[in-house]
């Protein structure tokens, strides 16, 4: 017997950055998802075949031994080994797992797929052992892998794949999930440049180090866009959600996150009639959105395909991690 999960990634409307010191995030899951599937193993080996991304091998004792690719690839791994390996001590099981990863998530971009693929990892074996794991548990797990990757990243991520939907996240207080009426229309243009959330976050970081009053006013902004961002959402407030997207791209400007082609995507965007536009994420590379009207998608996306950027639209998926068991056939 073998189990399937699936995890949504996800889209941070406002707060990325500001919310691993204070205030609100405010972000969506999106209809790409990451699929694991788990199966048991009677000796201790978690054994990960992610051959789609080129590599496979397994870890045993915490040690990562290559089967494709080479070794200096268990990084990418490893997040999933100890996701994997804490939902099963939770448990109380001591034996190993094949989990065999695939994502339609962008990887490195800011869309959530490390957290997602982490998600569905705790998700697809908590299930195979039976144990009745709630989405908090699910999530508690994943973040246990995030950390390897991240290392002390705010939770945002995982919570969202964990849960879907629309959430509100804040450090300490936690998740709020949110009704949305009606999700407006976003383009996602990726830079197709790779980045790493943890540099990211270590450049805000020493930026805020050397200059503390300054880098706090920012984030208190950023904290306050993010507020009234969730407020213009929820009241179908288009042009004043959109301003609030380009006020908190300037914001996430000052704090050196942004790059030349996130900038050329996001100006292209707004000179095709974008309502606002912003990098997503972590920056430095990776993803910017943009809020159109639906009329005006296929221009916008255009525009951002004409200067070498990947784009798609994206929408709100409500349906955060689930499983299913698969009989017979195998993954
Ligand atoms: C990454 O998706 C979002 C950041 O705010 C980091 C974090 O919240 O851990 C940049």
């Amino acid at each position: 017997m073998s189990v399937e999960a699936t995890a949504p990634g996800k889209m941070i409307l406002f707060g990325e950055h500001s919310v691993v010191y204070r205030g609100p995030a405010v972000v969506l899951a999106i209809n790409r998802r990451a699929r694991v599937v788990a199966e048991r193993r009677e000796d201790r080996k978690i054994f990960i075949d992610a051959d789609d991304l080129g590599f496979s091998g397994y870890f045993l004792d915490d040690a990562y031994y290559p089967v494709r690719g080479k070794a200096w690839r268990g990084r990418n791994l490893a997040s999933l080994s100890i996701a994997a390996k804490r939902t099963m001590e939770h448990l109380g099981v001591d034996v190993g797992v094949n989990l065999v990863v695939r994502s339609m998530i962008p990887i490195a971009a800011g869309l959530g797929s490390s957290a997602a693929v982490c998600v569905a990892t705790a998700a697809a074996v908590g299930e195979l052992f039976d144990g009745n794991l709630s989405r908090e548990d699910i999530s508690k797990f994943a973040y246990e892998g995030e950390k390897v990757i991240h290392g002390t990243p705010s939770g945002v991520d995982n919570n969202v794949s964990a849960f879907g939907g629309l959430l509100k996240y804040e450090r300490g207080s936690g998740i709020e999930r949110l009704n949305l009426e009606a999700c407006p229309t976003f383009v996602v243009g990726n830079t197709r440049r790779k980045r790493s959330t943890r540099m990211m976050v270590e450049s805000v970081r020493a930026l805020r180090e050397r200059n503390p009053e300054m880098v706090d006013e920012i984030i208190d902004s950023m904290a306050n866009v993010s507020r009234e961002g969730l407020s213009a959402l929820q009241g179908g407030e288009l042009k004043r959600l959109g301003d609030l997207m380009n006020i908190n791209h300037g914001l996430l400007s000052a704090l050196g996150v942004s790059t030349l082609k996130l900038e050329a995507l996001v100006h292209a965007a707004r000179k095709e009639g974008a309502l606002g536009a912003k990098l997503t994420g972590a920056g430095g590379g990776g993803c910017m959105i943009a809020l159109v009207e639906e009329e005006r998608a296929s221009r916008v996306e255009k525009a951002i395909r004409r200067k070498r950027g990947d784009s798609m639209k994206v929408t709100l998926t409500g349906e955060g991690v689930k499983t299913r068991r698969l009989t017979g056939a195998g993954p």
